[in-house]
C-alpha cells in the first residue's frame, strides 16, 4: 500500500509549513506555495490553489493545525477559546463538499480534549496526518471495489477532476480508473474538458496523461454525440456531497450527463468516501450550491470572451437524483441502485 511518503499528493507537510501544489497553474507550471497562516490557507481553498471535496478537507485540517501553533505563541493558557476565528474562516472558505465541514469537525473533536498548557501542535499534527493517511487508504480501496465493477476493456467518461489532485493521493473516480487500468479493465478514458475552470483538461488529462492511460479529450457538449455512438460503457464522477438517499451534488455538467446516460444505456458510478454522505440531509434538495465568480465563464486564461458587463450564472456543482445513478462506491461498500433504504447499510457499516 501506498502511504504519505510515496504517492504523489497535491499537499505536503513539510518543516512545519503546509506546501500546495497551485492547481491554477497545472499543466504549464508546476509550482509549490508555502502557508504558515491559517486565514491564507482559507483563500488558498477559496481561490482554487487547491480543489477537489477530499483534498480541501485535508487541507483545511493542515490549517487548523497551523491556526492552534500560532494561537498557543501568543496566547499560551487560553488559546482554544481563539480557535473559532480562524475555524470559521476555513470552513466559509466553500459551501458545497461537505468533507470541508467533516474535516475540521474531527479536528474540533481532538482540540477539546487538549489541555491549555501544553502545546497542541503534536497532537492536532497527528490527527491531521491520520486524517490525510485515511484518505489515500480509502481511494485505493474504492479504486478496488470500484474496478470490480467494470467488464474488461471498458470505455468509460468522466467530469472534472476526482483524482490524486483532489484527494489526498490516488483518486477517487479516477482512483477505480487507476486501479481499472491496472486490472485491465480500462480500454479508454474520454475526459470532459469541464467549462468553465476547466478541471478536465488541465487536471485530469495531466494526470492520465503522466500514467500513460489512454485518454481523448472532449468538449462537455460532445459527451451526447459519444454516448449516441455506443463507444461508452459507464461515466465514472467524484461527487462533493451526498444526501442520505444517495442524490449527489458534483461538478456542474454531472446531472446533464446523468440523464444523457439513462437515455443512452451507460451506467453511472459515483465514487467518493463516507466523508463525502451528508446523513443530515435527506435529499439533494437542501445541498448548497456555489455561485462562484461571473469571471470564470466570461472569460479564458484572464481574457474576456463575452461583452463587458454581461450577465452570468456560474453554479459550480448541481445534483443528480439517486434513481440517476447505478452504483455509489465508498471505502464501506458499494451501494448498487442508491436509496435512503440501500444507503443504511453504508451508514451501519460506518457506525462499527
Ligand atoms: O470545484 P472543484 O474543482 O472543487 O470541484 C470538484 C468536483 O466536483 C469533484 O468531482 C469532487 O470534488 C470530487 S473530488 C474527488
Amino acid at each position: 500500500m501506498s502511504n504519505l511518503n510515496t504517492m504523489m499528493t497535491p499537499i505536503i507537510w513539510k518543516n512545519d509549513q503546509l506546501h500546495l501544489l497551485d492547481q491554477r497553474e497545472l499543466p504549464r507550471s508546476e509550482t509549490w506555495l508555502e502557508y504558515d497562516d491559517a486565514y491564507a490557507v482559507a483563500d488558498a481553498i477559496q481561490t482554487m490553489v487547491v480543489r477537489g471535496a477530499p483534498a480541501i478537507g485535508v487541507t483545511a485540517v493542515y490549517g487548523v493545525v497551523i491556526a492552534a501553533t500560532n494561537i498557543w505563541k501568543e496566547h499560551t493558557t487560553e488559546w482554544q477559546q481563539h480557535m473559532d476565528e480562524p475555524l470559521t474562516a476555513l470552513a466559509n472558505a466553500r459551501p458545497t463538499a461537505v468533507n470541508l465541514f467533516w474535516a475540521i469537525n474531527r479536528m474540533k473533536a481532538v482540540l477539546n480534549t487538549l489541555p491549555s498548557r501544553i502545546s497542541p501542535k503534536a497532537a492536532l499534527l497527528e490527527e491531521a496526518v491520520l486524517i490525510h493517511q485515511q484518505d489515500i487508504e480509502a481511494n485505493q480501496q474504492m479504486g478496488k471495489y470500484g474496478s470490480s465493477l467494470l467488464a474488461e476493456q471498458s470505455h468509460v467518461l468522466t467530469h472534472c477532476n476526482a483524482g490524486a489532485l483532489a484527494t489526498g493521493g490516488f483518486g477517487t473516480a479516477l482512483g477505480v480508473i487507476r486501479q481499472g487500468f491496472m486490472d485491465g479493465k480500462i480500454a479508454h478514458v474520454f475526459v470532459d474538458e469541464t467549462r468553465p475552470w476547466l478541471q478536465g483538461s488541465r487536471l485530469t488529462a495531466w494526470e492520465l496523461m503522466k500514467e500513460e492511460i489512454p485518454m481523448t479529450l472532449q468538449a462537455d457538449v460532445a459527451a451526447g454525440a459519444l454516448m449516441a455512438s455506443g463507444q461508452l460503457d459507464w461515466i465514472i464522477v467524484g461527487a462533493d456531497r451526498i444526501a442520505a438517499n444517495g442524490d449527489t451534488a458534483n461538478k456542474i455538467g454531472t446531472y446533464s450527463l446523468a440523464v444523457l446516460a439513462k437515455y443512452h444505456g451507460v451506467k453511472v458510478m459515483v465514487v467518493a468516501p463516507c466523508s463525502t454522505i451528508d446523513w443530515s440531509i435527506s435529499d439533494g434538495t437542501n445541498i448548497p450550491i456555489e455561485q462562484r465568480h461571473s469571471f470564470e465563464v466570461s472569460s479564458l486564461n484572464g481574457v474576456s470572451i463575452a461583452p463587458d458587463n454581461v450577465a452570468v450564472s456560474n453554479p459550480a456543482f448541481d445534483v443528480t437524483p439517486a434513481a440517476l445513478i447505478d452504483a455509489i462506491v465508498t471505502e464501506a461498500g458499494v451501494v448498487m441502485k442508491p436509496s435512503t433504504k440501500t444507503m443504511n447499510a453504508i451508514r451501519l457499516k460506518e457506525m462499527l
